[in-house]
This record gives C-alpha cells, structure tokens and sequence, in this order.
C-alpha cells in the first residue's frame, strides 16, 4: 500500500500583531489508505485558501467562536483530489476533484459527508474558493440580503479588489447601483474601474486620515452614500458616517486594518451612533457561515454568471506548501488582488 508523506503546518504560537512563519511549524508524519474508516475518504490537497479569518481566530478574545487552537494543523478551506475512499454509498470516486476544510496539510482523511464535489468541465476547481466559494457567499448574501441594493443607489465597498470586494462590487452594478471601490493601490483601483467597471474608485493611501478619505468620498458620492459594504474598518470606515443617507444600510464584513492586534488591544474610534440616529441607518454584521446552507442558490445564480464572464476575478496563485504562513502574512500587506491561494 502507498505511504504518502504528510506535511502539516502547525499553529504553535499566538501572534501580537502580525501573524508570519514564526507563528507556524511543519510537522511530517505518513498516511495512506489502511487508515480509512467506513465513510472515510483520502485526499491530496491541491489548492489551500487562504483567508483575513485565520487571524481573527488567532485573537485571545472571544469571537464568534473559540480561538484556533494552539499545536493543530492549521484549519482552511482546500480543494484537492480524492486519492482513496472507503464509502461503498458516496458517489464519490477516485480522482473526484472536492472541496473540504482539511486545513493545510498535504493529505488529509475525511469524512465523505464533508465533501463537496467539484465540476472542473464547469468552472476551474480554484473558483471554490474563491469566486463560487466562501468569500463569494457572503458577498452575494451580504449585499442582497444585508444591503437590500436598489437600482440607482450609491454603493461604496472598502477592500474592493479583494476576493469579497471584487465579487461585491460585481452584483453591485448588476443590480443597477453607483459603485464607488476603495483599495490600496493604483494597479487595483484600475483593475476595479477598467475591467469590473467600477464607477469611481479611490486608492486610499493617497487619503491616509478621515477628513481626506471623507473628502475625497464626498466628492464622488455627490448624492450621499446609501450602502457601505465594509471589509476594512479604521479610518476608512469612520468617513463614511458623515455622508450616508436616509435609511443606509452599513453592512459589516470585515474589519482587516484591526486584525493584526486591534483585536486583543482595541483603539478607540470616533462616537458616530447619533449619524445612525439622525438618517434611520441600520448596521448589520454578515457571517458567511450563517449562510452555509444556501450555497446552492448562490452557486446557481452566479455559476452562469463565472461562466459567461459577466462575473470577472483574479486570483492570486502562489507556489509551494512551504508558503502558506507567509502567504497569510500577504493579506496584511495588501500583495494580493482578488483571492489569495497556495497551490501545493
Ligand atoms: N463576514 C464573513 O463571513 C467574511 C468572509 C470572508 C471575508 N470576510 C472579511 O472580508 C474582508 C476581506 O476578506 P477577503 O478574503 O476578501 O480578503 P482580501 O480582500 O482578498 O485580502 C485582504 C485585503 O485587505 C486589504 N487590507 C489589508 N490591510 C488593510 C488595512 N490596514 N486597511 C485597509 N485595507 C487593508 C488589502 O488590500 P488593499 O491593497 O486594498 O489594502 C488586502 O489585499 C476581511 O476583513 C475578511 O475578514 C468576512
């Protein structure tokens, strides 16, 4: 029987600020086959995700669930091949291509439950996780259902270029709105205006305050802001509460600019409630997990979309299992455009 060698990264040690390799350690052990419980499959990861979540899960502090756990494998998202399975009742077969979250190790036993199967003749097997994956599912949820978008309103979304921005920004203009993209360079900002068709973009690091991001905003929100889909947080998003209108709707997804110790340590912001007060706004933070169970109406409805190219993405692709605690370290730096991922 194959004995494969099994390289683990291992969480060891909880970062202050930024999270790196010196958080990580590689584990090697062997697996193969003989291991298999009824109901069990064998997979060969071939493509890890990597995502802001990991360092949010890496804070002390309670968040929407315990911290990672210290001295385990790294969990994420991965997209890899079937290479053994024990489940005469799963439809599942060798060489199935699948997308599990068995973390970042190079093989990995699973349940066959846990499985989703993927189409590679549909769509390339990378977009599960990104474009047709978790951070496409809480964009699709969290600016449809959170942002209730009408044709004609003002949509601003911070880390645009992003593998939820760029997603956000899309279904934005589908569904008829203004789009004004915020991202931290002048390669993303147009990438966002010449081939997402963003209306108006901003490269924030030209606007490194509240007043000058909030003048700048003012200028190319002339009507005011109706939605604010918010990845980012910090001073960008206090700019936004001078300007929003009767009624916005803020929608909170991420707040990455705070990750890296404003979790554990948090600074304090400017008192905005009395703006919420004033125009009637709602603020909503949105979990892709609470939508878990509506993946196929959103693969459905944006599968086509992937395929017929009226849904455009990138992804960053970077090489070597080797990479991935500096792939997470990336994230923080802005070295990413659209969704980041290590092939194996
Ligand atoms: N609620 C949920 O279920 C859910 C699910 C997925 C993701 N998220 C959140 O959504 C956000 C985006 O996630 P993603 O997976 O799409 O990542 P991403 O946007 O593809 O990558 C992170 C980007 O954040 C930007 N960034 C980093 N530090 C920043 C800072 N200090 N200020 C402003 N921007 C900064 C960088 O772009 P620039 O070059 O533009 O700075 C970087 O490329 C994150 O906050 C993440 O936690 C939430």
């Amino acid at each position: 029987m194959t004995k494969y060698k099994n390289r683990q990264w291992i969480y060891s040690k909880r970062p202050e600020k930024l999270v790196d390799e010196s958080h990580y350690k590689i584990q090697t052990s062997t697996t193969d086959c003989s291991s298999l419980r009824p109901g069990q499959a064998l997979l060969k990861s071939e493509y890890f995700s990597v995502d802001p979540y990991m360092r949010i899960q890496q804070s002390e502090k309670e968040t929407w669930e315990e911290p990672h756990p210290l001295n385990t494998v790294q969990g994420g998202a991965v997209v890899g091949k079937i290479i053994g399975i024990k489940d005469p009742h799963s439809s599942l077969q060798i060489g199935d291509w699948v997308v599990s979250y068995t973390g970042w190790q190079e093989y990995a036993i699973t349940e066959t439950q846990s499985l989703r199967k993927l189409n590679p003749k549909e769509v390339p097997v990378t977009t599960a996780l990104g474009i047709l994956g978790m951070p496409a599912r809480i964009a699709y949820f969290g600016l449809i259902e959170a942002g209730k978008p009408k044709k004609g309103e003002t949509v601003v979304v911070s880390g645009a270029s992003g593998a939820v921005g760029q997603v956000v920004v899309q279904i934005a203009k589908i569904k008829g709105c203004t789009v004004v993209g915020i991202a931290g360079s002048d390669e993303k900002t147009t990438y966002l205006k010449e081939t997402l068709g963003v209306d108006e973009v901003i490269n924030y690091k030209q606007y490194p305050s509240t007043p000058e991001i909030k003048k700048e905003l003012s200028k190319l929100c002339p009507n005011g802001i109706d939605i604010y889909y918010d990845n980012v947080g910090g001073y960008i998003t206090d700019a936004i509460f001078e300007l929003i209108n009767r009624k916005a709707r803020i929608i909170i997804c991420g707040q990455i600019s705070q990750y890296s110790g404003g979790l554990d340590n948090p600074e304090l912001g400017p008192r905005f409630l009395h703006k919420i007060l004033y125009q009637r706004a709602i603020i909503q933070g949105v979990l892709a997990r609470d939508y878990n169970d509506r993946m196929n109406e959103m693969l459905q409805e944006m599968t086509p979309w992937v395929q017929n190219n009226s849904l455009k993405y990138k992804e960053t692709i970077v090489e070597g299992f080797e990479n991935l605690p500096n792939a997470l370290n990336m994230l923080f730096y802005g070295k990413n455009m659209g969704k980041l991922i290590v092939k194996a």
